[in-house]
């Protein structure tokens, strides 16, 4: 596959709830090619070295423009929440593979989502709206400062629980609270999920339980994103394998979570 290292004009940078931004950027060359669960590299900081990495981000959306949706926790992402309309974004991608498609059998796609972790999840039910598949978002957030409307998702049909730490919205617990809900089948189910660890194995034992199958999207910490470095080498049950080429979509059942 093509990667790209391009530098695009910002559209637009907007805070949509207490800890979430998007940022919009006008790429071209991205939104032909980059597919669901893919990331791209972006360099925060144009004018010094500080941070010296680019910072791994997956697609939130592709339609005219790109958007990716983010959390200012650190440098990086704070220097990306100062970026103004006009200015520029050096943005390396796209990287990773993609997720799997659900199988010919699928009926109904689960995905479970906490915090950041949302960020795949609209580009992939923009994908599988398509599909005429029943689209379930379950979402787990710490409180109600990590909720947003989600009109989008609600707009392509995906039905949205939602879960928080402290009870301020949604039900009260985990995400892994919801699971009990949703009533699935081994043969018609399929599940993508995408968030802290604790949260990814929790949805990983779930699914095993059920017999279901699935995807994950990984993260890691990462520095060059292009397979050279193994720093974001993660345990699988068939060895390490670098979040950055051969995920950030793997295999839900052969992930070894560390949480
Ligand atoms: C494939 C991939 C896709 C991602 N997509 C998004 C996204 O869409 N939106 C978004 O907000 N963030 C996303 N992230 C995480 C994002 O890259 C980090 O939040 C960012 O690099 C933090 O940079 P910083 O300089 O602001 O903070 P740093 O100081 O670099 O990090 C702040 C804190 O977050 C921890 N951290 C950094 N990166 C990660 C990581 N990958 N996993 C777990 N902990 C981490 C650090 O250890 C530190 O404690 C993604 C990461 C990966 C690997
Ligand atoms: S970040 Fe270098 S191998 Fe993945």
């Amino acid at each position: 596959m093509e990667q790209l290292q391009n530098v695009y004009k910002v559209i637009d940078n907007e805070q949509l709830c207490p800890q979430f931004w998007r940022l919009t950027f006008d790429a071209p060359a991205l939104t032909k090619t980059i597919l669901p669960g893919q990331f791209i590299h972006i360099r925060t900081n144009e004018v010094s070295l500080e941070p010296f990495f680019r910072r791994p981000f997956s697609v939130y959306r592709v339609q005219k423009y790109v958007e990716i949706f983010y959390e200012p926790i650190g440098p990086g992402t704070r220097l990306l929440a100062l970026k103004k309309k006009g200015d520029l974004l050096d943005v390396l991608g796209p990287l990773g593979t993609p997720f799997v498609m659900p199988p010919e059998a699928c009926k109904q796609v689960l995905m479970v989502a906490g915090g950041i972790g949302i960020a795949p999840m609209l580009i992939l039910s923009d994908v599988l709206r398509k599909k005429k598949l029943e689209l379930i978002l379950l979402y787990g957030g710490r409180s109600r400062g990590h909720v947003y409307p989600m009109q989008e998702f609600k707009d392509n049909g995906v039905k949205v629980y939602i879960a928080t730490d402290d009870g301020s919205i949604g039900a009260k617990g985990w995400v892994s609270t919801l699971f009990d809900k949703i009533p699935t089948s081994s043969r018609t189910t399929f599940i993508y999920t995408c968030g802290p660890n604790a949260m990814m194995k929790a949805v990983q034992a779930f699914a095993a339980r059920a017999g279901l199958r699935g995807q994950a999207a990984c993260e890691e910490v990462m520095a060059c994103g292009l397979g050279a470095c193994l720093g974001c080498s993660i345990p699988t049950t068939k060895g390490y394998k670098t979040v950055c080429c051969d995920g950030p979509a793997l295999n839900l059942d052969e992930v070894i979570f560390h949480a």
